[in-house]
């Protein structure tokens, strides 16, 4: 084809267009006929206009149809005034350099220490796992427990680095003595020390004495990660969030993640609070890259306040209801300070999961050795019913509640 050619159908016109449309037999009639025909087979239009694949459509259905109990997402999404500040981001989206709320300021305002002292991840996934990169070179070891927020451990053998993992105590506390003992056993080989707090999947914290114990009983060059991602939801006074130790000067780098409370898991906004030469060696493992709608949103969910006590006080509702409806079933959970909590089935919970699937509510994986527990994430009101209606139906059936283990 010519250049010419190229560049009189780039100009074609509204007519011109038109008319090139019914050479190929493509009038408005058999048009509107082939929408018609589309709707009739139930082929949908994305938001642009385009033809949403079969395929697709039915996964999409299938996703929409769920209770989303398997993530502990917040259910209800981002608030009104965060939506409109990432609605009014769009306008960037064709920028690299543009003003994005100054939300690396914002967030150092918010948390009592100075710009320099946090960077910024694509989620606090993308952090830990920068925590990772940074302190587990040359064959370094994390200290942990089991089970935890799994992905530091993973990421860690992905990379070739060793785990010490300790075992929960009977009442699914996390064990500081023992994490003191096997970090100063093991402190040439400690990269750093991995707390989860409050604990993924148990929901459980622990206390501000036992951080305080933590961090005056090792090294004081061990880096610890603290965890905070569920830390807007804890309410047992005996709880405090770690930003004073960071403030002190310790060695403490705390995660913190927009996806939870405020729900923005899909747009993957997260951040980490440390000293700033801590910052400076992790900035070297980083990506840095946060979409603008994320920035503004995420400036607009810290100063939701309101938006944050209802999520707070929903939460606390279902949790509670749920847990007390379980136990008047005979089932017994794990007292949680977070947006899920975990159910003891006395068997297997594999099968089980894939049951409440059938019945269109998405539950938590496994995660060994606690594979008698299910986690459940505190949904809607609605989400909610639907799980306990599943859970009736599912551990009344004989195979279900005969099977021990
Ligand atoms: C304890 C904990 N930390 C970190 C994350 C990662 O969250 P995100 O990458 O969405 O910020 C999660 C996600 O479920 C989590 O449970």
């Amino acid at each position: 084809m010519s250049s010419s050619n190229v560049s009189r159908r780039h100009f074609m016109g509204g007519a011109t267009a038109a008319a090139a449309l019914g050479t190929l037999g493509l009038t408005p009639e058999v048009l509107a006929a082939r929408e018609r025909r589309a709707a009739e087979r139930g082929i949908r239009r994305l938001p642009g206009g385009a033809p949403m694949l079969r395929a697709w459509q039915s996964q999409v259905d299938a996703y929409d149809a769920l209770a989303h109990l398997s993530s502990n997402e917040n259910p209800f999404g981002p608030s009104e005034k965060t939506l409109e500040a990432m609605t009014y981001a769009f306008k960037y989206s064709m920028r690299y350099g543009y003003p994005d709320n100054n939300v690396q300021e914002r967030i150092a305002e918010a948390h009592g220490v100075p710009r320099d002292h946090v960077l910024m991840g694509a989620g606090s996934g993308e952090i830990l796992d920068v925590v990772g990169l940074t302190y587990l070179a040359h064959d370094k070891k994390v200290v942990g427990v089991e089970p935890s927020y799994g992905s530091v451990y993973s990421h860690a053998t992905g990379i070739d680095a060793e785990t010490i993992l300790l075992p929960l105590e009977a009442d699914h506390r996390q064990n500081v003595e023992r994490m003191v003992e096997a970090t100063n056993r093991n402190a040439r080989d400690v990269g750093f020390v991995y707390v989860c707090n409050p604990n993924n999947p148990t929901g459980v914290t622990m206390t501000a004495d036992e951080i305080a114990y933590l961090l005056d009983n090792i090294p004081e060059d061990i880096p610890v990660l603290i965890d905070e991602a569920y830390h807007h939801f804890v309410e047992d006074p005996a709880y405090e969030e770690s930003l004073k130790y960071v403030r002190e000067g310790r060695k403490v780098i705390i995660a913190r993640t927009f996806s939870k409370i405020y729900g923005m898991a899909a747009m993957r906004i997260g951040f980490a609070i440390a000293k700033p030469d801590i910052v400076q060696e992790m900035r070297a493992y980083s990506t840095g890259s946060v979409n603008a709608l994320a920035r503004w949103g995420a400036v607009a969910a810290m100063e939701d306040v309101e938006a944050s006590r209802r999520m707070l006080e929903h939460n606390r509702k279902w949790r509670e209801q749920t847990r007390a409806d379980l136990a008047s079933l005979g089932y017994e959970s794990i007292p949680s300070e977070t947006n899920f909590f975990m159910v003891n089935l006395r068997q297997r919970v594999a099968p089980i999961r894939q049951a409440f699937r059938e019945r269109g509510v998405a539950v938590g994986r496994d995660f060994p050795p606690m594979l008698d527990h299910l986690r459940v994430s505190v949904g809607t009101e609605e989400e909610m019913g639907r799980f306990m209606n599943a859970f009736e139906d599912i551990l009344k059936t004989p195979l279900m509640s005969a099977q021990s283990g």
